[in-house]
């Protein structure tokens, strides 16, 4: 059977972790395949809001098996902070949550190494989340990393010190001012180890393969944005795995001829957080009443969100880019009440009308080209029919498939499951 994916289209926050919970019903399996802690993936049901970092967003139901691939990276302490979280609630995730032996392990050192690295750039400073990504992945790429199949291991301790202390030489050579107790992280990272070890380790792209063969269904969660790829983000304004489509093969062993539906889920406006160009931002009263109605804070960070009109140039690539079969709107509800709405279809760059995304997308490069069309005062929030939706919003929506050329088939009204209008 045919894998399926689930991608943010633009700079990450768009809400995945909803959508996933919303068609997890339909999946055996949901697999992470990138990105680790600096994730946040929002859930509402029942009336609680629950916030997942590195474990899929199937864990909730029964049934599903939830796998962390070999493409994501692991941070123990907070891994182990989600899994006290997930008993508070009685989730039983014994069972129902594997990990790929060939996932990294974030190390204490790689999150002091993340904050030296951010100190020493100034304002050039990526606006990491510091969860150690970067520094992570750098080490996977450099043939240094520890897997979690490494863990297993009698030897592994040895492996762990000396990457460490070359992490330390490392962290001195970048001569900022980092404060730390490594004797007091260490311990913390150990006791996590110790939890991480009681769960179910595997061979996920085995795992995978014998799955599809016997014909269950898997669904890929992609993490942050297509716009954050390492490749085409925003570079080097960016995480450090790809998160478009191409990283679920190589995140969790999936050949590409195997993929099924890719949707693309995107917002009705635009957010980024941390540093980085945004061509469509707003810096004035518009700009702060989405941020404002649509709570447009990060989930892991807490930082507030820069925000801004739907860009299209923007959108087409990340479709191009990812495959895109089926687009799901997010956060319509956010702009009911603007008069009008502004929609940017193409670039203004060095004196060109452009459609496409330059390689270059600073302010002194790009000027955003809107198309203006009409608002809706309707509250959306209570909506669950299509049938229900005002005019302007069909409006809105026609207009982003005639342009985007792919049919908006989910549209998000509010942050809880049962806010969701199936078109
Ligand atoms: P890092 O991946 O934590 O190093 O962060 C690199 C950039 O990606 C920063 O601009 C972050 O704000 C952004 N970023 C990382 N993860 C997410 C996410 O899950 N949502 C939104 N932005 C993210």
């Amino acid at each position: 059977m045919a894998v399926d994916l689930l991608l943010g289209l633009q700079w990450g926050d768009e809400g995945k972790g909803k959508i996933v919970d919303v068609l997890t019903s339909k999946y055996n399996i949901i697999a992470r395949f990138q990105g680790g802690p600096n994730a946040g993936h929002t859930l509402v049901f029942n009336g609680k809001k629950h916030v997942l970092h590195t474990i899929p967003s199937g864990i909730f139901h029964e049934n599903t098996a939830n796998v962390v691939g070999n493409g994501v990276v692991i941070d123990p302490v907070i891994f182990k902070k989600e899994l006290d979280k997930l008993e508070e609630q009685g989730v039983d995730y014994k069972a129902s949550l594997l990990i790929s032996r060939k996932a990294h392990i974030i190390l204490p050192t790689h999150r002091l190494l993340d904050a030296a690295s951010e100190a020493s750039k100034g304002k050039a400073k990526i606006g990491s989340t510091l969860k150690g990504i970067g520094p992570t992945y750098m080490d996977k790429t450099g043939r240094n990393g520890i897997r979690v199949g490494d863990i297993e291991l009698a030897d592994w301790k040895d492996k762990y010190r000396a990457l460490a202390d070359k992490h330390e030489a490392m962290i001195a050579f970048y001569n900022v001012d980092i404060q730390y107790d490594l004797k007091e992280l260490e311990n913390e990272f150990f006791e996590a180890i110790k939890v991480l070890k009681t769960l179910k380790f595997i061979d996920s792209e085995e795992y995978l393969h014998q799955a599809q063969k016997a014909g269950q269904s898997i669904l890929a969660e992609g993490a942050q944005g297509s716009l954050l790829d390492i490749d085409f983000g925003t570079y080097p304004f960016v995480t450090s795995s790809n998160t478009t489509a191409a990283g679920a093969c190589t995140g969790l062993g999936i050949a590409p001829n195997k993929i099924g539906e890719v949707f693309g889920i995107f917002k009705a406006y635009t957010t980024r957080v941390g540093s980085g160009p945004f061509p469509t931002e707003l810096f004035d009263e518009v700009g702060e009443t989405m941020g404002r109605v649509g709570n447009e804070f990060g989930a892991t960070t807490g930082r507030p969100r820069r925000c801004g009109w739907l860009d299209l140039v923007a959108l087409r690539y990340a479709c191009q880019v990812n495959g895109v079969t089926q687009l799901i709107m997010m956060k319509g509800d956010v702009l009911s009440g603007f008069k009008t709405l502004k929609i940017c279809t193409a670039y203004n760059y060095k004196g060109q009308v452009i459609e496409h995304l330059p390689y270059n997308i600073e302010a002194e490069n790009v000027t955003p080209i809107y198309t203006e069309v009409k608002g809706w005062n309707e509250n959306l929030t209570e909506m669950t029919e299509a049938s229900k939706m005002p005019k302007a919003l069909n409006d809105y929506i026609a207009f982003l498939e005639k342009e985007l050329e792919i049919p908006i088939t989910i549209v998000s009204v509010g942050p809880d499951r049962k806010q969701t209008i199936v078109r």
